[in-house]
């Protein structure tokens, strides 16, 4: 498996004893209440309430509660330490046995305060470990990354078939991102009957391991070709899932672009491109949660609101305690995994630039340790100036996109990006690269800045023209005012979803019905 994002909050209370406990019988749900509700299982390796490495994180919390509604939507995740002890009650309501090396699990259902059901699938071995989801405590790969996600998408299936035991069979399965996309390809060998829907949140993690390990996974030999599984000699779970889903959904109308073209579709462009033919891909952008409220955030030092900038202030107060740095000069964030994607290097070669002109900039993240090095060098060359925190914790985030004037986003890629948008939200002007979500989100002059070119030139064009609308404090407030505006929460942006999970049921039974 390649290396994949970097490891998670540290900041969840563990408690000592874990709160597994044996099944009682779960109350009865086969049928939805409406006729329109359905069924849905949304599959994924992240889940913010309880552990997150990025964005994924954040969407399969909040886009399964904007569904909610209108669907039965329950989640299946796997129980890694820190969700068996989260102190949530775990109830065990299934077992799925042994399938090749693929070893027996059990099914957990945690109910959350706000009614989300959360299956868990357990087996201490393959997940309870500390460190992230996908790395070690040295940041090196889970060297059975192969076997714990083939498992997870395998589990779907097994749900999906009613072979869990656990009297509550979906009637769609939305998997997300390489970790559960393994799950359209279980469903179709085992003819489930459930669609798949598959979201790609970000292309370039492909879940890649050996041809060889093919029957461990209890993969299909006749799934091993370059029809199927196999991608320059490997095997690939987001080429399964990519290939067995019904649909498929990226995070961004502009991103669904983007991977159908040789430079951006890391390999699979062509099947992808395939998809579209078939009206088979779409671009769903990504909202944000109901908790962005600069108002009333009990994570900040103070809230605010447009026009209204004390809490803002209060914030910015904040950060400089927390990164020691000097009290003048705009403020520039770096809230971000620090992984190539990003375009950490390009704030790296700016930074000087920025200084120079009398900015600071705040740093907080954590990622490939080779950048978190020269991120912290950087801060220690700049005391006062520039102040890096590598690690991650929610509060200190938000503080910081509140106490900021500026984002700094160079992006190589992205399929959607969150951070862009929570800046914007509590009033500071991301400044971006033009491309996938970034381009959708922002727009050049009024709510942010863009750049094209991802080189040091375009990008310090794009800060100087930001640091000439700080130096006019009614353009400024213009831009902050109309950047909190400019977010769309789930809740004005789910219905793509709703619709795609209604035609794709549609289709399911015109099929029965033709049968
Ligand atoms: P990505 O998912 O590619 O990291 P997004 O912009 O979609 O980018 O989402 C970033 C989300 O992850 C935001 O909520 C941000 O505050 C959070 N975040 C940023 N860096 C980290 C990190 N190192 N660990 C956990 N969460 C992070
Ligand atoms: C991925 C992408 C990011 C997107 C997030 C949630 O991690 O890198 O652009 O916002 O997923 O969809």
């Amino acid at each position: 498996m390649e290396k994949d994002m970097a490891s998670a909050a540290a900041s969840a209370h563990i408690p000592s004893t874990p709160t597994l406990c044996a099944a009682a019988k779960p109350p009865m749900q086969m049928h939805s209440e409406h006729p329109e509700r359905k069924r849905v299982l949304f599959v994924t390796s992240e889940f913010a309430d309880l552990i997150k490495c990025g964005g994924l994180g954040d969407v399969s919390a909040a886009l399964p509660r904007a569904l909610s509604p209108q669907h039965d939507m329950r989640l299946l995740i796997p129980g890694y330490r820190k969700v068996v002890e989260s102190g949530r009650p775990i109830r065990i309501v299934g077992q799925l046995p042994g399938v090749a090396a693929l070893p027996p699990c059990q099914i957990g259902r945690m109910d959350l305060a706000d009614g989300l059901i959360v299956y868990v699938l357990l087996n201490h071995a393959l997940y309870e470990r500390d460190g992230s989801p996908y790395v070690d405590a040295q940041g090196r790969d889970w060297a059975d990354n192969h076997i714990r996600f083939a498992r997870l998408g395998l589990a779907a299936a097994e749900i999906a078939s009613g072979d869990a035991g656990i009297q509550w069979r979906p009637e769609l399965v939305h998997a997300n991102d390489w970790p559960a996309a393994m799950a359209p390809a279980y469903m179709a060998w085992r003819q489930a009957s459930a669609p798949a829907v598959l979201t790609i949140h970000n292309l370039a993690y492909q879940g890649l391991c050996d041809m060889r390990c093919a029957s461990e996974l209890a993969i299909p030999e006749s799934a091993c070709g370059v029809d199927g599984l196999e991608f320059y000699g490997q095997l690939s779970f987001l080429k399964a899932g990519i290939a067995y889903a019904q649909h498929v959904t990226t995070v961004s109308r502009r991103y669904a672009r983007e991977i159908t073209t040789p430079e951006q579709g890391c390999g699979l462009d062509g099947l992808l491109r395939a998809k579209v033919l078939g009206n088979q891909l779409s671009g769903i952008a990504n909202g944000i949660d109901e908790s962005w409220q600069p108002e009333s955030d009990p994570h900040l030092l103070q809230g605010f609101s447009a026009g209204d900038w004390a809490g803002k202030r209060a914030n910015t107060e904040y950060v400089q305690r927390w990164l020691n740095l000097d009290a003048e000069g705009p403020l520039f964030a770096v809230v971000s995994r620090l992984v190539q994607q990003k375009g950490i290097d390009l704030t790296l070669d700016v930074a000087e630039h920025i200084v120079a002109r009398g900015g600071r900039i705040g740093v907080i993240g954590q990622g490939e340790p080779a950048l978190e090095a020269a991120m912290a060098d950087l801060g220690r060359r700049h005391p006062g100036r520039i102040g890096v925190h590598i690690g991650f914790n929610e509060s200190d985030a938000r503080r910081l996109y509140a106490g900021s004037d500026f984002l700094l986003m160079p992006s190589r890629f992205e399929p959607c990006g969150l951070s862009q948008m929570y800046a914007q939200r509590y009033a500071s002007l991301p400044i971006a690269r033009c491309t996938g979500g970034l381009a959708d989100t922002i727009e050049d002059g009024v709510s942010g800045f863009l750049f094209d070119a991802p080189h040091v030139d375009a990008y310090r064009e794009a800060i100087d023209r930001a640091l000439q609308v700080f130096e006019h404090p009614e353009l400024l407030e213009a831009m902050r005012c109309h950047a909190m505006r400019s977010p769309l929460y789930w809740r004005q942006s789910v219905q793509p979803y709703d619709r795609l999970f209604q035609r794709l049921l549609g289709q399911v039974n015109a099929r029965r019905a033709l049968r």
